[in-house]
């Protein structure tokens, strides 16, 4: 039996893009196809997405209305997200702003951030509930705190539609005062412990996390992580009293947009047997970002990097390797948005060392797969990981990635012990706190390994063989999603 399920998620990939979560959620509905799972995407109305939707399709194609959502008028449209089913709420009130999908062009979160994304999750639960006419749901997957508040509507309207809650990332919870709640529409026994109310507040991540049927988190190491106090960030209660619910599924990669055989953005496709070509990209890279370049190659690897600039992702502690980097002969070439003083912090890096380090602040999808594909190594000092998925796109172009050991780094890197080495298993380097003194040693042995052509080629090449296609996590997906059905 085909399983119908709407996948809840704030952005997805190639519409509306932050972060991982819009690669994740852009790639799941391909990845559940071949398991009998039709998976139908809803999104929030953004300007980017009505604008996709074409101006025609957004006034004919109206499959629902309602007059008041949480206080405002709304439609539901029907699109397409690649091959895929689309649905899109369109309220102008909540959606239709200039700046990002959860900031103003400043940065500064939207003060009414709890009322948007309620209503976003009002409306994916009464969709899912058969509000609209000739759609119907087995299932509902929701993703993170801003779609979280999906699985509470449907527990406190007596709904028995299973659904999934997962994790991207526990650092942003969607917590708001206990003011909102009464116009959330929720029954007065919803503000409750083991309901909607957070320590005073209301917490919509947790909210989910009470309500859902099951939980999953981006990698097995994540599932664990999150339920200690230091990655639990106050839920690790809550994921520890829902322990066999919890499960940890890898995100995979979207073979059809990163792929260094077809990729377009490429000044140079090669592939596992064509690796040799891959050196017309770093040529390539050195010059879009004004580095020396390495002519023969025999100078120090040309480390990149590709982030959000964030607490996260240990951007202050590459800032404090950086000289001793350089002094090694490496160079670094850096693409990011996000902080404005580990901006300004960066750019200084830059002028201390022109040539050698160079710096690109903003958001560039297609310099992001040039960097992959031309980069020697991906620098991911990452305080905290649920997944990540710049490592995995280095892995599939050749670009070896040294990282933090933590949540799916460490279930996704092999690092370059010697057992591993010798095995032929080993695909990058990992390293244990992230501080100066661990990430200049994981340095120091990513470049003298570099300086081994035959033991790098050996990295390189293990990574490209590895398989991190959908393959295997969307059948987990599937499984998981079955499991949670009415029996009979
Ligand atoms: P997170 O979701 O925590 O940011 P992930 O590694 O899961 O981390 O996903 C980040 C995604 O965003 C990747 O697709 C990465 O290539 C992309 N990305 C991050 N920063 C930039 C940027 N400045 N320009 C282009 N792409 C970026
Ligand atoms: C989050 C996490 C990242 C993960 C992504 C997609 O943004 O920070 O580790 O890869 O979601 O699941």
């Amino acid at each position: 039996m085909t399983l119908r399920v709407l996948s809840i998620a704030s952005e997805a990939a190639p519409l509306v893009k932050t972060g991982g979560l819009a690669d994740v959620a852009g790639a799941l509905p391909a990845a559940l196809a071949p398991h009998d799972v039709a998976m139908t995407t809803i999104l929030p109305g953004y300007p980017k997405v009505m604008a996709a939707l074409g101006a025609k399709a957004a006034k004919a194609r109206a499959i629902h209305a309602w007059p008041s959502l949480l206080g405002e008028p709304a439609r539901l449209v029907a699109g397409k997200l690649g091959q895929h089913e689309l649905l899109v709420l369109d309220a102008p009130a909540f959606f239709a702003r200039d700046g990002g999908p959860y900031a103003d062009g400043g940065g500064r979160d939207w003060g009414d951030n709890w009322r948007r994304f309620a209503a976003f999750a009002r409306a994916a639960a009464d969709v899912a509930t058969g509000a609209a006419k000739g759609l119907a749901f087995d299932l509902v997957h929701a993703h993170d705190w801003q779609a979280a508040m999906a699985p509470a509507y449907l527990r406190y309207d007596g709904s028995p539609l299973p659904s999934v809650m997962t994790i991207h990332n526990m650092a942003f919870q969607g917590h708001f005062g206990a003011e909102v709640f009464p116009a959330l529409g929720l029954p007065r026994e919803a503000f409750a412990f083991d309901g909607v109310e957070y320590h005073g507040g209301v917490g919509f991540l947790k909210a989910g996390l009470e309500a859902a049927s099951a939980i999953t988190t981006v990698s097995p190491t994540y599932a664990r992580e999150i339920r200690t106090a230091e990655f639990g960030m106050g839920l690790e209660g809550l994921v520890r009293s829902r322990g066999a619910r919890v499960h940890g599924i890898v995100n995979g990669i979207d073979t059809a947009e990163w792929n260094p055989e077809t990729d377009p953005a490429l000044a140079q496709r090669f592939s596992l047997r064509s690796l040799p070509k891959r050196l017309a990209n770093k040529r390539a890279l050195e010059a879009e970002f004004g580095l020396d370049s390495d002519a023969d190659d025999r100078g120090g690897p040309l480390f990149v990097v590709i982030t959000r600039l964030t607490w996260q992702k240990g951007m202050d502690v590459l800032l404090e390797v950086i000289d001793h980097l350089v002094g090694l002969g490496g160079r670094l070439a850096l693409l990011g948005s996000g902080d404005a003083a580990l901006e300004g912090a960066l750019h200084a890096a830059a002028a201390r060392h022109p040539g050698r380090v160079a710096v690109r602040i903003g958001y560039d999808e297609g310099l992001s797969h040039r960097m992959q594909a031309g980069g020697d190594a991906i620098l991911v000092p990452s305080r905290f990981e649920p997944c990540g998925l710049t490592q995995l796109y280095g892995l599939a172009y050749g670009c070896v990635p040294v990282v933090s050991r933590t949540g799916g780094l460490a279930d996704t890197v092999v690092d370059a012990n010697l057992a591993a080495l010798a095995a032929g298993a080993a695909t990058g380097v990992q390293f244990n706190a992230v501080n100066y003194a661990s990430l200049a040693d994981a340095i120091d042995r990513a470049i003298a390994l570099y300086h081994r052509p035959d033991l790098w080629r050996g990295l390189q090449r293990a990574g490209m063989k590895s398989d991190f296609s959908w393959r295997r996590s969307g059948k987990a997906y599937a499984d998981l999603y079955r499991s949670l059905l009415p029996q009979g």
